[in-house]
């Protein structure tokens, strides 16, 4: 049975609240036609921009995230955003551990844990990004890292929060205007130990959580990488922040997965 591919963008800290809108209808009137059954669409703009955005477009077509979270309700915490605040202006999914996170803002896994628990506890759809360093990977410890940040970021995450549960993997030395793309094998590569480490800490329960992979994503491999088994969609940052280009790339992956 064909499966369902996930086709998103983080956007960083681009486009003001005008600029976000106008994204978004550009690409949900392009978009239109493609069966919501077939794929699933999300962006993730900045907050200063989600309540213009939560209102602009179906949420049954594109699903809108936060780029960040507290994991409290409420408190001494400035500057912080909380899962409440991000309710209020109609959310549906919060990325927790983007490579940017970790590594200018210095958060670590046990932060991660911390957000990733708030946001299921809320509800939201919960994108856990993950992903190894170049000299992680350099000492040949890549499989070791993704282990231990799903390990213990998912740490207490139970059977029945798993449907709303995504991970994103993103190798550091990926992404950005400096980054190398990971070639389709090793990227399958390390998407199989994501699975089986997966499957360890939810047997029987982990095909739910979809897999996706970001990092240089562009028209070049997007079609070498999604025909991949263990990848399940596409997290794409500066190829996506076109509407127009983002639709055709979404096309083209779709027609590579399905000619595949
Ligand atoms: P990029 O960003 O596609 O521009 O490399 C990916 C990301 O940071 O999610």
């Amino acid at each position: 049975m064909a499966k369902k591919l996930y086709f998103g963008s983080n956007l960083k800290m681009y486009k003001t609240v005008a600029q976000t809108v106008s994204y978004l209808q550009k690409l949900e009137a392009n978009t239109n036609d493609i069966s919501k059954e077939e794929i699933q669409l999300f962006i993730i703009p900045s907050y200063t921009t989600l309540e213009s955005a939560c209102k602009a477009i179906d949420h049954n077509n594109i699903m809108l995230g936060a780029q960040n979270m507290c994991w409290e309700d409420e408190g001494q915490f400035t500057g912080e955003i909380s899962p409440v605040m991000l309710k209020e202006v109609g959310v549906d999914l919060v990325m927790i551990g983007h490579s940017e996170r970790r590594h200018v803002f210095m958060e670590n896994d046990y932060d991660e844990n911390k957000k990733v628990l708030a946001s299921l506890r809320h509800g939201f759809t919960t994108l856990l990004c993950i992903g190894e360093t170049m000299q992680e990977k350099e000492y040949g410890i890549s499989k070791e890292i993704l282990r231990q940040q799903l390990i213990i970021g998912l740490h207490d995450v139970q059977d029945s929060d798993l449907s709303k549960v995504w991970v994103a993997y993103e190798p550091v030395w990926s992404i950005g205007v400096n980054g190398i793309p990971a070639s389709a094998d090793y990227a399958q590569e390390m998407h199989v130990v994501i699975k089986e480490c997966l499957e360890e800490l939810f047997p029987g329960q982990s095909s739910q959580i979809p897999v996706l992979y970001g990092g240089s994503v562009n028209p070049t491999n997007a079609s070498e990488l999604i025909v991949q088994p263990a990848i399940d969609g596409l997290f794409t940052g500066r190829a996506a922040w076109d509407a127009d280009k983002f639709d055709a790339l979404i096309r083209q992956a779709m027609e590579a997965y399905k000619s595949a």
